[in-house]
């Protein structure tokens, strides 16, 4: 791919979705794009920047950007967040707590708000709490594979047994999966959500925000909007965690540090 049609695809994906691709994404590129090159019968890259230019509010776009993102993701992921998770429900329901508002953004495969919906019903019976954990990606192809709750034993292979045999079934044609059960399903709601182009939709207030590997591909800019929307969204008091190599330090921002990639909102 010659140098001016990387740049076009660039500037595409940091326009649309505000990850930023250096120059020695050349390679990425050209290989996440291949497939839908091929399904089109696109023999050149600027075929497909043809297509897309033409399609620009429509679905090849969806497709492009879902290509684009990575998606990496696991179960428990960054262990001492979940545990802190747990601490901080277990004290506000000590302290009366019934109405809880969790939020994975930039949930991928649905792993990281599973985990979150894990944690907080190992410590209760949902009956007499309101629970709910809203889960968004911008990738529509994570959405799906989300929204199944449908996993390989051995992305299991961490969590413990009586866990497992509470939150997952086998699924009965494919004894080397398990699904979700449909009592962690019914408290998640996945939605598409692009986090470069706060403000959202969503009211609020949010008890605790899970915002994490997602912004190592935005820059400072963009990053910057995001922590403001997440702060606006929590309510005093509330958490936003993001993964461990993305401290806000170096940001301007209004929350405070209070744990390794944890920020509560106090005013
Ligand atoms: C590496 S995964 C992180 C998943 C999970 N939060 C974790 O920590 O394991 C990054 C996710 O961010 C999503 N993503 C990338 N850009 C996005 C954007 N602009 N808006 C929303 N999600 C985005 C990708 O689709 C991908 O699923």
């Amino acid at each position: 791919m010659n140098p001016q049609t990387f740049n076009r695809f660039r500037d595409i994906v940091y326009d649309r979705a505000g990850i930023h691709l250096n120059q020695n994404k050349v390679a990425l590129v050209s290989s996440r794009i291949g497939k839908r090159m091929r399904e089109l019968g696109c023999a050149k890259p600027e075929d497909y920047l043809k297509v897309l230019s033409h399609d620009a509010e429509g679905e090849e776009m969806v497709l492009f950007l879902d290509s684009i993102t990575t998606n990496l993701t696991r179960f428990f992921r960054e262990e001492k967040h979940f545990v802190f998770l747990e601490r901080v429900v277990s004290d506000w329901l000590k302290a009366g707590q019934k109405k809880f508002r969790l939020w994975s953004a930039a949930c991928s495969t649905g792993e990281e708000p599973y985990s979150m919906g894990i944690s907080v019903c190992s410590l209760l019976s949902t009956d007499n709490i309101d629970l709910r954990i809203l889960a968004t990606d911008l990738s529509t192809d994570v959405l799906r594979k989300a929204q199944s709750g449908v996993y390989e034993s051995s992305k299991l292979a961490e969590i413990p047994d009586r866990t497992r045999k509470r939150f997952f079934r086998p699924c009965p044609h494919d004894p080397d999966r398990f699904e979700v059960r449909d009592n962690l399903k019914q408290i998640i709601s996945f939605r598409r959500l692009n986090l470069s182009l706060p403000p959202f939709p969503m009211q609020g207030p949010m008890d605790v925000i899970f915002c994490r590997n997602v912004m190592i591909y935005f820059d400072d800019e963009v990053r910057a909007k995001l922590v403001l929307e997440a702060h606006r969204l929590l309510r005093n008091g509330g958490y936003l965690l993001v993964g461990h190599s993305e401290s806000l330090t170096g940001l301007k921002h209004p929350f405070a540090p209070v744990g390794p990639a944890i920020y509560q909102k106090r005013v």
